[in-house]
């Protein structure tokens, strides 16, 4: 029998307990022995919850009990995860973690002492929630030289923008129900200015490298500024406002970024909507393939968790996974060629001359309802090149960038 030690009683950690209590049969069998959780770790106390039984406060008593094979992190946050992760790998233990901070922050360390050990470091939920990602990429998408991946890979931001695209929810509204939901992470900032998204590109960027990728390096804008001006604009294009965290190779080299685009009804992601997920990953011989589901809540999140349960039961050795502690030096993004829409203040007719001065071709739009102000569409240009221009728009209200 394996047993199994559950570090947070929280959105995932109770997940966790559900998915192997309702699915008991499926995960003894496909872990090839029966699974139990033993402990679960939380400062909070549940009266009245079955959870009761197994809870513990005190991480001693699962770094010091030997029968403990598993330890499942899901409280999030770099502290106190990091140290409990740590001494449960140097303990001889497994760790399987949803924790992108965790993984984004301290990813090459703890796969080097899992290595060591002969045991296991596991994070498929650290990346599109119950999505089936990291383990496609540490093992089927290997024989590939990966051109991009682009994603969606928060789920929250994807709600929200649904929302208040379909239902012209506002902003406030929309993060309120995704909280409500449990899509949210405690600190919404995280999901609204792009760090979520950021920390798992930098995640898939490690992999597909096999070099450490600093997520702080990574260009990262949000939607906190995204209004229901934007939406209309989009709208009148037939676009949609989506987050996506992209890397590219571009020439020797790769850039990675996260932000709002404007994407057309032709692009694989512009359909996902919701708290759902995709990755579009492009490599050199397999040419494009996607991967879609549920990128955030309760038990799609927690399924992925205890599939990586299932793998560190049955596999018993260390999976080897290339991720060296050594820093991947990532391109500027200004070489980046595409398009942009631009908001300005005042009318189309006035200043269609000081426009035309300093971007050349452009397409105006002008969504009915939308006074004082009009917005245009640039023709291509590298991201560097649109900078300079766009410093000397008077009136210059937002920019964003459109995707082919
Ligand atoms: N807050 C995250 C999201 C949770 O919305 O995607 C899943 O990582």
């Amino acid at each position: 029998m394996a047993k199994v030690a559950v570090l947070g009683y929280g959105t995932v950690g109770s997940g966790v307990y559900e998915v192997i209590k309702t699915n008991q049969d499926i995960v003894n069998k496909n872990a090839g022995e029966e699974v139990e959780v033993k402990y679960v770790l939380d400062l909070r106390d549940f009266p009245g919850d079955p959870v009761e039984k197994v809870l513990v406060h005190d991480f001693d008593i699962i770094l010091n009990d030997p029968e403990i094979s598993v330890v499942v992190e899901v409280m999030g946050g770099v502290e106190p995860a990091y140290t409990f992760v740590k001494s449960a790998l140097m303990a001889g233990k497994s760790v399987c973690t949803s924790n992108k901070a965790l993984v984004a922050a301290k990813g090459p360390e703890l796969i080097a002492i899992a290595k060591e050990k002969n045991i296991n470091f596991l994070f498929e939920a650290s990346v599109g929630g119950g999505i089936p990602i990291i383990r496609p990429m540490n093992s089927c998408l290997t024989a590939d030289k990966i051109l991009q991946i682009s994603g969606i890979l928060n789920g929250t931001t994807n709600y929200m923008l649904t929302k208040m695209e379909d239902e012209g929810w506002e902003f406030d509204e929309a993060l309120k129900t995704a909280q409500e939901l449990g899509y949210a992470e405690r600190n919404p900032e995280a999901d609204v200015d792009g760090w979520d998204a950021c920390r798992k590109i930098a995640i898939l960027t490690s992999l597909y490298t096999g070099l450490n990728v600093d997520y702080e390096k990574i260009y990262t804008e949000g939607i906190s500024k995204i209004s229901a001006t934007d939406i209309k604009y989009a709208k009148k294009m037939g676009l949609k406002i989506k987050l996506i965290a992209y890397s590219k190779r571009i020439g020797d080299g790769i850039v990675s970024a996260v932000s709002p685009l404007m994407l057309n009804k032709a692009h694989p992601l512009y359909n996902v909507s919701d708290v759902f997920n995709a990755i579009y990953v492009e490599g050199n011989v397999l040419g494009p393939v996607m991967f879609y589901g549920s990128g955030a809540g309760k038990l799609p999140t927690a399924s992925a968790v205890v599939s990586d349960v299932v793998e560190a039961v049955k596999t018993k050795k260390n999976i080897e996974v290339v991720w060296e502690d050594k820093d991947l030096e990532l391109k500027d993004k200004g070489e980046i060629v595409r398009r942009f829409f631009v908001r300005v203040s005042g009318e189309a007719a006035a200043e269609e001359k000081m426009i035309k001065d300093i971007f050349g071709k452009t397409e105006v739009v002008k969504p009915e309802g939308i006074n004082n102000e009009f917005g245009f569409v640039t023709d291509q240009m590298s991201e560097s090149d649109f900078a300079q221009r766009y410093k000397k728009l008077e009136g210059a209200i937002r920019f964003i960038r459109l995707e082919q």
